[in-house]
């Protein structure tokens, strides 16, 4: 009885205080926390951000507290931010003070040695060989690999009622084993795949480790994962063959890593790549589908390079400017990263304000691409806006600074491939009328864009 006294004394005790701070602000700092609320103590706003489209809830705070303030979401205080010069200050001029943040257990499940999760010397060290695989001197060498792969995947969905997104991750997948392990990924497609389809579903999952709960499934595949790893390496080492890809990157020279930390690398380059790229282009599936005047610009684009003998080069993707233009606008309205998530090393000062240790800071890029100051009617899907350059630190769909996306050039090589095809030689109907958005966690038409595709010259299937 005593200690039930005790414990809810002690309790009450706690919650006063924390929620004396939250509404009063005493942290004792010389400067003043960002404007904003706190919402309920260890709840925060957690429910209001998730019980709506997140954007609103973004939107709306900035409207009343301008573009820094505070919030409590995820069990953790925090500081969003949404104009250029401060999302600039956090993941560029000032990154050394702001360290990248996950869930422990999203970190255990890619793997504690991933560069997502490194700031100094080993997140350097990772960048310089990822970048080494990605760049466009050793992506160029990738077209045509990357082009049969595209006719594949189109082959495959030809006459069918197709989701948009899920086809889509299919090939996503696929170039980024081709990028990981060069021709070799053939070998390995089918048991890799297998294993990372087991491993993503435990990735949105309450993190108990127990027999028979998805998480716990997750990590058993994530193991066999780093198995079937291991023994490519070990071929590979065997076989002293040379290689450009990443895995080549990774094993190569004097930097070579431990087979742990390529387990971890290559399974988290996998994870920022595929749905990532999936997403967007489904997005632009639907706008092209919505917009039938720029899908027909796009399409006499398309046909002026039609390719030689051997099919598409690298030199004809850099004759694309109006594809190009629709990627980039459809990376600015989509934004299928809203923000991302880094956490103050010390307190630290910005615009007369302090952003404590420990707190997370979200650089909120969704709300800076759809801010009408930088891109007026921000709703509006109208790839002629990026004739001219959008100003510096508006437009951030592959991040900014130390963790910007290395990925990027593959990214948008494999989206022109595809849509060079696409374009030319398909016609497509939305199925159903949903037009909702979804997030897991990125931006999604609605239940992935279900599709009936057909051949250009059989379009009246489609009717
Ligand atoms: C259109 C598709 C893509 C988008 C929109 C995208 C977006 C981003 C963004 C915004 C970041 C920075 C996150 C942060 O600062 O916290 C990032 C990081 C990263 N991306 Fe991508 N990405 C895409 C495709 C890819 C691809 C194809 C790859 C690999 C081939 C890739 C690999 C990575 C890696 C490894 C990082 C972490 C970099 C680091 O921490 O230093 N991404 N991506």
């Amino acid at each position: 009885m005593l200690t039930t006294f005790i414990a809810v004394a002690l309790f009450a005790a706690f919650s006063l205080h924390y929620l004396y701070k939250h509404l009063f602000n005493t942290y004792g700092y010389r400067l003043p926390l960002p404007p904003g609320t706190l919402g309920w103590p260890y709840i925060g706003e957690t429910f209001e951000l998730y019980s709506q489209d997140p954007n609103v809830f973004f939107a709306a705070k900035q409207k009343k507290y301008g573009s820094i303030f505070k919030s409590h979401i995820l069990g953790c205080p925090c500081v969003m931010i949404s104009s250029p010069a401060a999302a600039k200050f956090v993941l560029v001029t000032k990154s050394h003070l702001f360290k990248p943040t996950f869930p422990a257990s999203k970190q255990r499940m890619l793997g504690n040695q991933a560069i997502f999760f490194h700031q100094g010397d080993y997140h350097q060290k990772l960048r310089k060989l990822v970048l080494r695989a990605f760049m466009p001197e050793a992506i160029k060498a990738r077209v045509s690999d990357i082009e049969a792969l595209a006719l594949h995947s189109l082959n495959s969905c030809e006459g069918r009622l197709i989701t948009t997104f899920h086809e889509m991750k299919t090939y996503t997948f696929n170039v980024a084993l081709l990028s990981i392990f060069g021709k070799d990924e053939i070998l390995y497609r089918e048991d890799l795949k297998r294993c990372y389809y087991v491993l993503e579903q435990g990735y949105n999952s309450m993190p108990v480790n127990l027999p028979g709960t998805l998480f716990h499934k997750s990590m058993k595949a994530r193991k066999e994962l780093a198995q079937i790893l291991a023994k490519i390496i070990a071929t590979r080492r065997q076989t002293k063959a040379e290689s450009n890809d990443l895995l080549g990157s990774f094993m190569g020279g004097s930097e070579g890593l431990t087979d742990e930390q390529i387990a971890d690398n290559v399974i988290g380059v996998i994870f920022a790549a595929r749905d990532t790229t999936a997403s967007v282009l489904t997005w632009i599936v639907k706008y092209l589908g919505e917009n039938p005047a720029v899908l027909q610009a796009v399409t006499k684009e398309q046909e002026a390079v039609m390719g030689g003998e051997q099919g598409l080069s690298w030199a004809d993707t850099k004759k694309m400017p109006l594809t190009t233009r629709v990627i980039q606008e459809t990376l600015r309205v989509a934004t299928i990263l809203s923000f991302t998530f880094r956490e103050a090393v010390e307190d630290v000062e910005y615009e007369g304000y302090v952003i404590p240790k420990g707190w997370k800071v979200l650089p909120l890029f969704r709300n800076i691409h759809h801010s009408p100051d930088f891109f007026p009617e921000p709703e509006k899907f109208d790839p002629s806006r990026f004739e001219a350059s959008p100003k510096p630190n508006t437009f951030m769909p592959f991040g900014s600074g130390t963790h910007a996306c290395p990925g990027n050039e593959l990214a948008k090589l494999e989206i022109l491939v595809l849509l060079h095809h696409l374009t030319t030689k398909y016609r497509w109907r939305k199925v159903g009328t949903q037009n909702g958005i979804q997030y897991g966690p990125f931006a999604l038409p609605q239940n992935g864009l279900p599709i009936r595709l057909a051949r250009r010259d059989e379009k009246e299937a489609l009717l």
